[in-house]
């Protein structure tokens, strides 16, 4: 078992907006260097938990760090630890894929702007399209420019927030792939996901978000513990992710 301190830590989380009670006491924490998925229906809050992890909104009661520093006492320093990339990407479409990556390289201030974009279309596969407007590209293709750009500055901690939605099946697997190879190249990923798939192939550790509180949390062989795994004569089937989140949110397969 590893000593460093987590990479994001949450603990009794509360928020609520007017009367709506989103958050009712979030734990989690998150492992340096791993992949996390925050997993939750529509509406669960996982937008909300983000939203106060990257010091956009503050909690009601409860204490949050991510990479050592406190959200509320330490907003600059987390904020320079962190990207975050949301559901919709933020890139300008009349740019190029290399003016975005530029213009942001200089934003942030970094040593050779252009050297930098280059190096991230070569690892995102964009060095093609590099010259092309974004209003061009694929959907794929955007997400993986907007996780790129995201990534200047290198911060050690990175919050995707659905990654994948609005994507086809292709684009998906284009974006877990970079994912991954995130998470190889040691930075921590907090993503969040509608999809049972995305966190079943992606993520070291899951949380269930529902309610308003974590209900369950593991890694996959953890939570397919909660369920007996199905015997049908010699063929033993290990429970999907899915069946694992319908038992713990009790409701009927569709
Ligand atoms: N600024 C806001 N004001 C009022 N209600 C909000 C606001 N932001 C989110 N909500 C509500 O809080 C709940 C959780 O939202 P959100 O965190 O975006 O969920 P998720 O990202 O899991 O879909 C939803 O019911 C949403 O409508
Ligand atoms: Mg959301």
């Amino acid at each position: 078992m590893s000593t460093a301190p987590p990479a994001v830590h949450v603990s009794g989380l509360h928020k609520s907006y007017g009367k709506l009670e989103v958050l009712k006491g979030v734990d989690f924490s998150v492992a340096a260097g791993s992949i996390f998925a925050l997993l939750g229906s529509n509406g669960a809050g996982k937008t909300t938990v983000v939203r106060i992890l990257s010091t956009l909104l503050k909690p009601d009661s409860g204490t949050a760090g991510v990479a050592g520093f406190d959200v509320l006492a330490q907003p600059e320093r987390v904020r320079a630890s962190i990207s975050l990339t949301g559901q919709f990407a933020a890139v300008d479409a009349i740019l190029t894929g290399r003016e975005n990556l530029v213009m942001v390289a200089r934003l942030r201030q970094v040593k050779n702007p252009g050297q930098v974009a280059d190096d991230l279309l070569r690892r995102f596969g964009l060095t093609d399209a590099a010259g092309r407007r974004v209003a061009t590209y694929s959907g794929g293709m955007r997400r993986r420019l907007d996780i790129a750009m995201s990534l200047i500055g290198d911060p050690p901690v990175i919050f995707l927030d659905e990654p994948t939605t609005g994507l086809d099946p292709e684009g998906r697997i284009e974006v877990w792939k970079e994912i991954q190879g995130l998470a190889d190249s040691g930075t921590t990923v907090l993503l969040t996901t509608q999809y049972l798939e995305e966190a079943e192939k992606l993520a070291d550790r899951i949380a269930i978000l529902h309610q308003g509180t974590i209900i369950v949390s593991g890694t996959l062989a953890d939570l397919r513990k909660l369920l007996p795994a199905a015997k049908a004569e010699l063929v033993e089937r290990q429970p999907t992710l899915e069946e694992i989140f319908l038992a713990v949110v009790k409701k009927e397969p569709s």
